[in-house]
């Protein structure tokens, strides 16, 4: 029996699009075959393939002059690709509001000079500083920042204004919102949480940004090889690009990103006043920071711990656990995660509180 799966990533998938992959998974329309024994240059996963990235455009709202990227590597190799493409050129920076940026950081400074520009490390990244604060460098190569702190919870809700190119790891917040891509020089993110399975990453990016790009790189490491080869210079996820087209339609189905924004925006709310209201759960982030899609909580007596999320478990309530690096609770609300979901959990806080409060 399925269960609701808070886990931040790999996380929950519309089981109306786990049902069509299930009924197409021996046979793919008429093909003779399954989609992952068919060839990436075929007619059939072509059209596959073109029309999961259309409906990412319609999605996002892409702008013509930026090209649409399915790769790889995780967000993690982004990491290093986007200095490795782009921060020859000058001092790269940087703010660092939580364990993925500092990540990045770490993986920049190996290769380029870096600059943070703020930080949030010493109150425990409860918060993203505010953009009149930082520290940029005159013209930057670029400026980045992750938009979604997973593990922490936090956000910057709003792209900063800065005349560097403005890059963004976006990996737990792309498809969550409307969001206006033509601020951005380039846009990353990991499959895994709102795009479908793991092993895919998109990235949006624009055409004069690519242009600059290093182009002494091995090919796998060159985005304009990628972009120059539709996202095919080698085989690509061909399972993973599949089923999250069909995630894509479903959210197209569903009245697209702002009808989804209003949703999440609703669910995290729900879940916020729960918690602020409460004198036995709480929420360490700076109000305008809070992520709508991952909701950390810390029980006000920590020895429940293991009891609240085995007795959560048995509710059919998963993957509450917070990240190791912070400890307590941690509910990630993405797209295919249902009002219901939410309100189950509400439920059973509630419930574990009259018991234990
Ligand atoms: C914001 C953010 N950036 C980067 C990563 C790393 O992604 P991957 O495991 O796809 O390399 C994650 C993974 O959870 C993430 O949440």
């Amino acid at each position: 029996m399925r269960k609701w799966n808070f886990s931040a990533g790999p996380a929950a998938i519309p089981e109306e699009v786990l049902q069509e992959a299930q009924a197409e998974m021996l046979e793919w329309e008429g093909s003779g075959m399954s989609v992952m024994e068919m060839s990436h240059r075929s007619s059939e996963y072509t059209d596959i393939a073109n029309k999961a990235r259309q409906d990412l455009i319609d999605l996002l709202k892409v702008p013509n002059d930026y090209q649409v990227l399915f790769l790889q590597g995780g967000a993690t190799l982004q990491f290093s690709m986007v200095p490795m493409n782009f921060g020859l050129r000058g001092v790269a920076d940087y703010v660092l509001s939580g364990s993925w940026s500092k990540k990045a950081i770490y993986e920049a400074s190996k290769l380029v000079d870096t600059n943070v520009v703020c930080t949030s490390e010493p109150s425990n990244f409860n918060n993203v500083p505010n953009e009149t604060s930082w520290n940029c460098t005159e013209n930057a190569a670029y400026l980045h920042y992750v938009a979604n702190e997973t593990i922490q919870g936090n956000a910057l809700h709003i792209p900063p204004m800065t005349n560097a190119p403005l890059i963004s790891d976006m990996s737990s917040v792309i498809l969550s919102e409307p969001i206006d891509i033509s601020r951005f020089s380039l846009i990353y993110a990991g499959a895994q949480k709102n795009i479908g399975p793991a092993g895919l990453t998109i990235c949006i990016i624009k055409n004069d940004f690519l242009k600059t790009a290093s182009a002494e790189l091995p090919g796998m490491l060159q985005y304009a090889k990628h972009a120059d080869a539709d996202s095919m210079f080698n085989t690509p996820p061909t399972f993973a690009w599949y089923l999250s087209g069909k995630v894509f339609a479903w959210l197209k189905n569903k009245g697209g990103l702002d009808s989804i924004g209003e949703i999440n925006k609703l669910k995290a709310k729900k879940l916020y006043d729960f918690i602020d209201n409460s004198d036995f759960y709480s929420n360490p982030v700076n109000k305008e920071n809070r992520s709508i899609m991952n909701v950390p909580f810390l029980l006000k007596k920590p020895d429940l711990d293991t009891k609240f999320l085995t007795e959560a478990e048995k509710a059919g309530l998963l993957n509450l656990k917070g990240h190791r690096s912070v400890g307590g609770m941690r509910a990630s609300i993405y797209n295919a995660t249902p009002i219901e979901a939410v309100d189950a959990l509400i439920n059973f806080m509630g419930d574990f509180q009259s018991k234990h409060g």
